[in-house]
């Protein structure tokens, strides 16, 4: 199977995805919202295509949106996998690619929603956290729950240890659901020999 996928940020979740060699699928392309992101350098030195749909370049977010669309569709993926993606998709992404399009969120939603999960459960007090891996719908992570993995949180934990504690569960949930998911798909799309 043919997976894209769309980070934002340092890019250790799309260095797991990289890095596993699952026969059943494989990432065929990159692409954030922001040029120069270390995610994209890690594509790049995989040899994985890379691109870059900035919302400063265009008028609007429905205009982002589309341009992502297009540009993600180009690569005819059969899963769009977001990995550390820190905008919401709009419409025309979740349109496009609904059913086929995966989010993964460092808490156990429906708990802790949004751009703060890690901070807002342990402000909350939690003694029990983890990762959510979930299909994205028009909600902001409030897409059907595919898996789930709890992490304890120690008394001794700041927000970085226990976000980098849950990663290291996350990594491990992303890579097995897509596995699963890319081995559920009709239809392999069958692999072009010819570059694009
Ligand atoms: C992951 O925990 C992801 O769930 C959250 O941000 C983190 C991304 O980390 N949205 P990285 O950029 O992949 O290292």
């Amino acid at each position: 199977a043919r997976v894209v996928v769309l980070a934002s940020g340092s890019g250790s979740t799309l260095q797991a995805l990289l890095d596993a060699a699952d026969p059943a699928w494989r990432v065929v392309a990159v692409g954030s919202d922001k040029p120069a992101v270390t995610a994209l350098d890690r594509a790049a030195a995989a040899g994985v295509e890379t691109f870059t749909v900035s919302p400063r370049d265009f008028a609007d977010r429905p205009a982002w949106d589309t341009a992502l669309a297009a540009e993600i569709a180009r690569r005819e993926p059969d899963l769009v996998v977001l990995a550390g993606f820190m905008r919401i998709l709009g419409a025309p992404v979740v349109e496009a690619f609904g059913g086929r399009l995966v989010n993964t969120h460092p808490a156990l939603l429906p708990s802790f929603p949004g751009a703060h999960g890690v901070r807002d459960a342990l402000a909350h007090g939690v003694k029990v956290t983890g990762c959510t891996v979930h299909l994205v719908d028009a909600g902001v992570d409030t897409g059907p729950i595919l898996d789930q993995v709890a992490v304890r949180v120690l008394d001794d934990d700041d927000e970085a240890t226990l976000h980098e504690r849950i990663k290291t569960h996350e990594r491990a949930l992303l890579v097995d659901v897509v596995g699963r998911l890319a081995r559920s798909l009709p239809t392999p799309t069958p692999e072009r020999t010819a570059p694009r």
